[in-house]
């Protein structure tokens, strides 16, 4: 979070991750994500609040501790903080960092059960039904495949009947179906949003939310009834509320600031978690009385020889093994480029080595070095100023100062793949002024230095834009270029010093290996 309190505020939500996995590729993607989308908003000079964390109740959580004979609160801490340094070694800047078995969730959550009881929103009945301890949930009729089997965890239903509370979610169906009617950007991509209005077009049932202790005693107490826990998803969805100081109850009369974030708030989530997400929790928050959340983001499965990439189905890429190897830039700048975000994408090795190489390698890294060497060379450590420009340097400076702004365009769609695309373009259009000014031949020709200063100096401008642009993408990278530019490296409302240009007062500094050509790993 930054310090200038005017700015406008942005919050930002992952999943938390459930604790029975360790984390892998499809995680890391959601949180890298994230941390893109906070990286964005930052250089727009945003004040932004970035939470993930951990979701620690439920059944398959035991039945993993069970497993390796642990308890639940072992498997719990052991795992929670194994996710909280994923995050520190793939250098992801997250600011809350939130746990369902802190203390004061136990607590608002409660809060938050006994104000929709109060109100009458929650009732006692039998249940009968399909249960997928995958998904953590009932699953309707319609929902299982063709051989009777979860189509994400590929097992088959638990049957249950048993009397338990229920939360009216149905009573809330016409109110969710005109918000999603009347906020058409509330749920991107938009086939999402499609696939929940075409779901609430049947009769929405009423959310079973606790669980008997015979059967589960790892959850939260229920307020009213001390034979029962909380149902993993309503004590989950509401960390979202938790990580801003929601102590349950009522919402409006607790501090402002939490209104300021939640206003803005964008969660972050997979295409498996969608109707959890489009469907109970804003019923939830209607009941609770607190504003429905601005916007989903649904992404899509990262793919291993054609199934999700899961724990349960063991084919995971581990992301800290990659990015050790690797680095953290190619690992963040693979996953943002090569999905399309929303659909599916397969991770191969040969995919992420040809595109590292081919795009940055071979892009901004080979560009930045020709250019600030050649600087370097000819104008000592200054950075040379220009006397005259032609149409030709002139085109290219304003070419890179609409970068942003066309980069942005596709990005508010979702577009990223797109967005880091225009990128791509742009350095490769500034590779072929380069390649047409041959500054390596006019550094020969005394004559021609005031030439080639206006050369270096167009090329060094675009540079600076790459510089700012590529901090959300490959922030290492990015920082990097800045200080061989001599330049701030002040992140905050960075993309306000495209228009500015560079500050020709600083002297260069040494030139980095931005990028270096990246081998195929050896698979073993
Ligand atoms: N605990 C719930 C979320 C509760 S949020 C109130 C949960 N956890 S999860 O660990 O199973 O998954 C978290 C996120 O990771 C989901 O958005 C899911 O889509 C994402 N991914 C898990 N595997 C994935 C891929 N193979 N590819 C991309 N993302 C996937 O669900």
């Amino acid at each position: 979070m930054t310090k200038n309190t005017n700015a406008s505020p942005y919050m930002l939500t992952t999943p938390i991750y459930y604790v029975n996995a360790k984390p892998h590729l499809g995680h890391a993607y959601t949180t890298i994500m994230g941390d893109f989308l906070k990286k964005l908003a930052l250089i727009e000079g945003k004040r932004v609040l970035f939470v993930t964390g951990t979701d620690e109740h439920g059944e398959k959580i035991v039945q993993k501790a069970t497993a390796e004979g642990k308890t639940p609160k072992e498997l719990v801490d052991e795992v929670s903080s194994e996710f909280r340094s994923a995050w520190e070694k793939l250098a992801l800047d997250v600011d809350v960092f939130y746990r369902t078995t802190q203390p004061d969730h136990y607590k608002m959550v409660q809060n938050a059960l006994q104000f929709l009881k109060d109100k009458g929103d929650i009732y006692f009945a039998e249940y009968e039904g399909k249960y997928c301890v995958g998904c953590e949930r009932f699953r309707t009729d319609s929902e299982w495949n063709e051989e009777g089997l979860c189509p994400d965890h590929q097992t088959p239903p638990d049957l249950r009947k048993e009397p338990n509370y229920f939360f009216k979610m149905g009573s809330y169906q016409k109110e969710l179906i005109k918000h999603y009617e009347s906020n058409l950007e509330a749920i991107e991509p938009s086939q999402y949003r499609q696939e929940v209005l075409s779901f609430l077009k049947q009769p929405l049932e009423d959310l079973n939310i606790s669980r008997p202790k015979t059967r589960l005693t790892w959850g939260i107490e229920l307020p009213f009834d001390k034979d029962y826990v909380t149902y993993v998803w309503f004590d989950a969805l509401l960390n979202y509320l938790g990580a801003i100081g929601y102590e349950g109850g009522d919402f409006a009369a607790q501090r402002e600031f939490k209104n300021e974030f939640w206003a803005e708030s964008h969660h972050l989530i997979g295409k498996d978690i969608l109707k959890t997400h489009a469907i109970y929790w804003p019923t939830m928050l209607m009941g609770l009385e607190v504003p429905v959340f601005k916007k989903l983001h649904v992404g899509g499965f990262w793919m291993n020889k054609g199934l999700k990439m899961s724990k349960s189905l063991g084919n995971v890429v581990d992301p800290i093994k990659v990015s050790e190897h690797f680095g953290v830039d190619f690992f963040r700048y693979f996953l943002l480029r090569e999905m399309s975000f929303g659909s599916d994408a397969n991770f191969t090795w040969e995919a992420f080595i040809a595109r590292c190489n081919s795009e940055l390698a071979n892009g901004l890294g080979n560009l930045a070095s020709r250019v600030l060497k050649l600087s370097q060379k000819n104008f000592e450590m200054k950075i040379p100023s220009a006397s005259g420009l032609n149409d030709q340097d002139k085109a290219l400076v304003s070419a890179m100062k609409a970068l942003p702004a066309k980069m942005a365009q596709e990005f508010e769609q979702c577009r990223y793949h797109i967005g880091i695309g225009h990128f791509n373009e742009a350095v490769a259009e500034c590779d072929r002024y380069i390649n047409d000014n041959k500054p390596w031949v006019l550094a020969k020709d005394p004559e021609q230095k005031d030439r080639l200063a206006s050369v270096l100096r167009t090329a060094m401008e675009a540079l600076h834009v790459f510089s700012i642009v590529s901090y959300p993408l490959t922030p290492e990278a990015s920082l990097k270029l800045q200080e061989a530019l001599g330049q701030s490296g002040e992140i905050v409302g960075a993309l306000f010093r495209v228009d500015t240009g560079l500050d020709a007062t600083r002297s260069l500094t040494e030139v980095p290996q931005l990028f270096p050509r990246l081998e195929l790993p050896d698979l073993e």
